[in-house]
């Protein structure tokens, strides 16, 4: 790529001819759904996606994104920027995508240079990214920008109608012998101190999910919130105890395809007797009597034991995402940091 660039929202020169990178606006929505549609597994409509940018911009977190127009002023490509909880705090998360016909032009190097430039100057030191599994092209163009793969990301479903509760009934036999009973905020009592014990506990068993080992410990709030985006519900917000003691838990919320696991998680010193898949089989069989007949969940490829509890409850793995991250430095007229 030809690039002569000191700063962004200007225009540029490359072998594609002048482009320019700049600020997008809401009045861009419709352009910009159109790009994001030639990457989206399920196409999304002007209208959504407004919905999603106004929910965005309530977050508290540092958020930029750039619209990409082409010599004839049409956007072809489009980049996001923003700080997450999910992630490291000096990491931020980049959504790109250029449209396959403007493709090989340089557009996306030069996507990607303004949203590192712009994520450096907020401090990130690196940039997170997910790309379809079913780009290998992608993943090969952000390979060669400096991203490595950190783990893959996908969906797993498991129809309802068809799980076979009868082939877990050891489950309730193993719990009866640790002493251990399941229960939920309901039976708990919702009041404010049991909100917060469960709050605590959430931040307590983020800490050693794979993704988030190592990162800072979630606030109350920040597990508040979490919970209220989610619509998580007392009655489906299952507590594994023995006496007085929280040994795990499991959620379950509505997505638009069925019912959702959105976290199982057990005390380390609680592993390896069943409590992880009978805290599944509680939430599977709360799912069927509210009526639904799949649940899906999110897996990492990392998590052995969520993944080795899924596949004996037979969740089938669906199409996913590699997660790669790349430096933010960027030399002008280099490709990518090329330290990886
Ligand atoms: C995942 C988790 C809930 C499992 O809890 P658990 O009580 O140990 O689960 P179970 O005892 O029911 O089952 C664990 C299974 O993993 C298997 N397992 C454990 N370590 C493993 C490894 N390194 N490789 C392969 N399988 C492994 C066990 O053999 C067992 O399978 P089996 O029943 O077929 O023998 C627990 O490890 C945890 O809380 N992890 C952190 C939270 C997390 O990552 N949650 C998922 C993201 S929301």
């Amino acid at each position: 790529m030809l690039a002569r660039v000191t700063r962004w929202d200007m225009d540029v020169t490359s072998t594609a001819g002048t482009f320019t990178i700049r600020e997008a606006t809401d009045a861009d929505a419709d352009a910009i759904v159109a790009v994001l549609n030639t990457d989206a597994p399920q196409p999304t409509s002007a209208e959504a996606y407004l919905e999603r940018e106004r929910q965005a911009n309530r977050q508290p977190t540092w958020r930029t994104r750039w619209a990409l127009e082409d010599a004839d002023g049409q956007i072809v490509g489009t980049s996001v920027v923003n700080a997450s909880q999910w992630v490291r705090a000096d990491e931020h998360i980049l959504q790109l995508v250029v449209a396959p016909h403007a493709r090989s032009r340089g557009y996306g190097a030069a996507l990607l240079a303004a949203s590192r430039d712009a994520a450096r100057a907020q401090g990130a030191a690196r940039l997170r990214t997910n790309i379809r599994d079913a780009h290998p092209d992608v993943r090969a163009w952000a390979e060669r920008q400096g991203f490595t793969l950190l783990y893959h990301k996908f969906e797993s479903t498991l129809d309802l109608a068809a799980f076979d509760e009868r082939a877990h009934g050891d489950v309730d036999g193993a719990l009866a012998r640790a002493g251990i009973q399941l229960t939920d905020m309901v039976a708990l009592g919702g009041d404010d101190a049991n909100w917060t014990r469960l709050h605590d506990f959430f931040a307590d068993r983020l800490t050693e999910t794979p993704d988030m080992k190592g990162m800072p410990r979630w606030t109350r709030e920040q597990v508040r919130q979490a919970l209220l985006d989610e619509d998580a519900q007392p009655e489906w917000t299952v507590v594994a105890r023995r006496g007085e003691q929280w040994l795990g838990f499991s959620i379950l919320t509505r997505h638009p395809r069925g019912a959702y696991n959105f976290i199982t998680a057990v005390r380390p010193e609680a592993r390896g007797v069943g409590l992880g898949r009978a805290l599944k089989v509680e939430v599977i069989r709360r799912a069927r009597a509210a009526g639904f007949t799949s649940m899906l969940t999110h897996n990492l490829s990392v998590n052995a034991s969520m993944l080795a509890v899924n596949r004996r409850l037979g969740f089938e793995p669906r199409p996913g995402l590699w997660v790669m991250t790349g430096s933010t430095s960027w030399a002008v007229g280099g490709a990518g940091d090329g330290a990886h």
